[in-house]
């Protein structure tokens, strides 16, 4: 299969610098998201397309990692694991805080184990992104305190279908959103009294991977009662107003209704469909509560991550019911004004498709769950790359951390070209290719050029490797600067004249501190793909291009010229 993708015409070296800024992340907000009461504090600002975690003031590429479930419920566990880390090349670690750790009894809190996580995070010069393990974790409630778990007449339980509770908070029990918000706002006020100087803390997670699991909804009488109520007047309004900017799969559920705008969740949405999106629309709003009263004392940038749907799944219940899968972004962006990007965790092969689905409708782009490895590497140059990412993270990077990984030489290169990426980032001016066997190429058109990327093949070799990857930006007139590994690139021009493009000049390099450090003049063996010149020709190539070996991403800056 061969995938094209077209980037605007738009490259004018100048824009780099020209650059629109204003505050909020894009129609994902039925409010502005809130500025931050602190210009210096982590914030989010749109910047040309794209937008950006502002941090002490600059953009700031999130090169993260997350750490297994347990591992920061002991700073003394993870006191080795910061040098590795930051060895590594991250910059940000991933870590949850659980409110059954800090607060063991109702209204008392124990911030002693988090207050050390953020002085060797400082110290090892990491920032860090927290995850709220509050009310859920993976559909489930297994990090409430003791007082929690132990009273479900205070604090509901999902009922499923057989009159059975489920170990899941139900979202139609004030006492549970309310203890939650509470126990959040303290970690919230507490992060802000020891952190708004340094900002090692850059952002939240909002729980983890919420909805009802084994059902496909809440059957809690609370639950049953909602749902037999008219659907609320302020999603009913939403809807209305947004009808034309709804995404498809959500439009086509509701277009099935012929586009009701009142009764029940079932005369509106259907049979069936109705259970999703009633639980998205309760996890929302309760959700939203919770970053709420936590905004109201620190203003940080807040996340929710998702379970995908995954390919054995029949129904909601089999993944959560309610958590911000594609088809319940509508749903999520109606009823969470406070939550500033719907993460997905991306544990399934199609990276290119999911990155397509979250970042529609303004959503900003950030992976806070995926792998490392080369595939995690591919992930993380596309993210950057073509959808103007955030940032990235694979799962359980303690296991990973060793500096000569993958992953560590994918970061190395992406923290030296941290800064340009940015810049280009907010231009337009970037682009990114993410290949396997069974995507063996891409095009995309960058500027004044289509770039061919393929696969790399060796000399005289008919043998693939299993995938490529690359990352592109258009430095000037006639000139790209490409990091890749296990890919080759040819390019075509996109505007009239001659229509041969040769390589003028094509030298590998460095950055440090910003600047281009030329190495090596690339040419012969290096640069030649093909020697069938005259088949090359019918097609308009030259049968030179550049090769980017495996083994880590290497970056080359290369002058193009063309003839007849
Ligand atoms: C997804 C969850 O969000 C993580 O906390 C962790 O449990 C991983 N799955 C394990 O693969």
């Amino acid at each position: 299969m061969k995938t094209r993708i077209v980037l605007g015409r738009t490259l004018l070296h100048a824009a780099l610098f020209s650059l629109v800024l204003f505050s909020g992340a894009g129609r994902s907000q039925a409010a502005p998201p809130q500025a931050a009461s602190d210009p210096n504090a982590p914030h989010l600002q749109k910047n040309g397309n794209v937008t950006q975690m502002i941090l002490d003031g600059k953009p700031f590429l999130i090169l993260g990692g997350e750490v297994h479930n347990s591992s920061s419920s002991n700073a003394e566990y993870m006191r080795p694991i910061w040098p590795k880390l930051a060895q590594a090349h991250l910059n940000t670690v991933l870590t949850p805080v659980t409110w059954q750790q800090i607060e063991p009894e109702e209204g008392h809190f124990d911030f002693s184990v988090l207050d050390t996580l953020i002085h060797d995070a400082r110290a090892a010069n990491l920032r860090l992104v927290l995850l709220w393990m509050g009310s859920w974790k993976n559909g489930n409630s297994t990090y409430t305190p003791s007082w929690v778990q132990g009273d479900s007449k205070r604090f509901a339980l999902v009922q499923n279908k057989d009159g059975r509770s489920l170990q899941i908070l139900s979202t139609f029990c004030e006492a549970n959103r309310d203890a939650d918000a509470r126990a959040f706002a303290a970690l919230m006020r507490h992060v802000r009294d020891l952190d708004s100087a340094q900002h090692t803390v850059i952002m939240i997670q909002l729980e983890n991977e919420v909805g009802v699991l084994g059902d496909s909804r809440d059957r809690s009488p609370a639950a049953n009662d909602a749902f037999a109520m008219p659907v609320p007047k302020t999603f009913m309004e939403y809807l209305a107003k947004h009808k034309d900017g709804l995404l498809p799969e959500f439009r086509a559920i509701w277009e099935a209704t012929g586009f009701k705008t009142s009764g029940t969740w079932e005369d509106v949405f259907g049979r069936g469909p109705a259970d999703e999106i009633f639980m998205a629309w309760n996890y929302a709003r309760y959700v939203d509560r919770v970053a709420e009263a936590g905004k109201a004392a620190y203003s940080i940038p807040m996340y929710i991550n998702t379970w995908l749907v995954q390919p054995e799944d029949k129904g909601p219940g089999d993944y959560p019911s309610g958590g911000a899968v594609a088809q319940m972004h509508d749903v999520w962006q109606a009823g969470a004004p406070h939550v500033d990007i719907l993460s997905p965790d991306i544990h399934l092969p199609d990276t290119p498709g999911i990155l397509a689905s979250y970042s529609r409708n303004g959503n900003p782009v950030f992976i806070p769950e995926s792998s490392a490895g080369v595939s995690g590497s591919a992930n993380a140059f596309y993210a950057f790359g073509q959808f103007g990412a955030i940032g990235y993270s694979p799962f359980g990077i303690e296991d990973q951390a060793d500096p000569e990984s993958p992953l560590s030489k994918a970061y190395a290169v992406l923290s030296e070209m941290a800064p340009l990426i940015l810049q280009h980032q907010a231009a337009g001016t970037i682009a990114g290719a993410w290949l396997t066997k069974g995507r063996p190429s891409q095009d995309v058109v960058l500027g004044d050029y289509t770039l061919h990327f393929a696969l790399r093949r060796g000399f005289r070799s008919a043998v693939l490797p299993d995938s490529g990857y690359a990352l592109v930006l258009a430095t000037g007139p006639n000139e790209y600067t490409v990091s890749g590994s296990d890919i080759q690139v040819t390019f075509s021009p996109n505007t009239p004249g001659p229509p041969v493009v040769g390589l003028g000049k094509v030298e590998e390099g460095t950055f440090q501190e910003g600047h281009w450090v030329p190495g090596r003049w690339l040419n012969g063996d290096e640069t030649q793909l093909r020697y069938d010149l005259s088949p090359a020709a019918a097609e308009n190539q030259s049968g030179t291009g550049m090769r980017f070996a495996g083994n880590g991403p290497t970056i080359q800056r290369v002058q193009l010229y063309r003839y007849p």
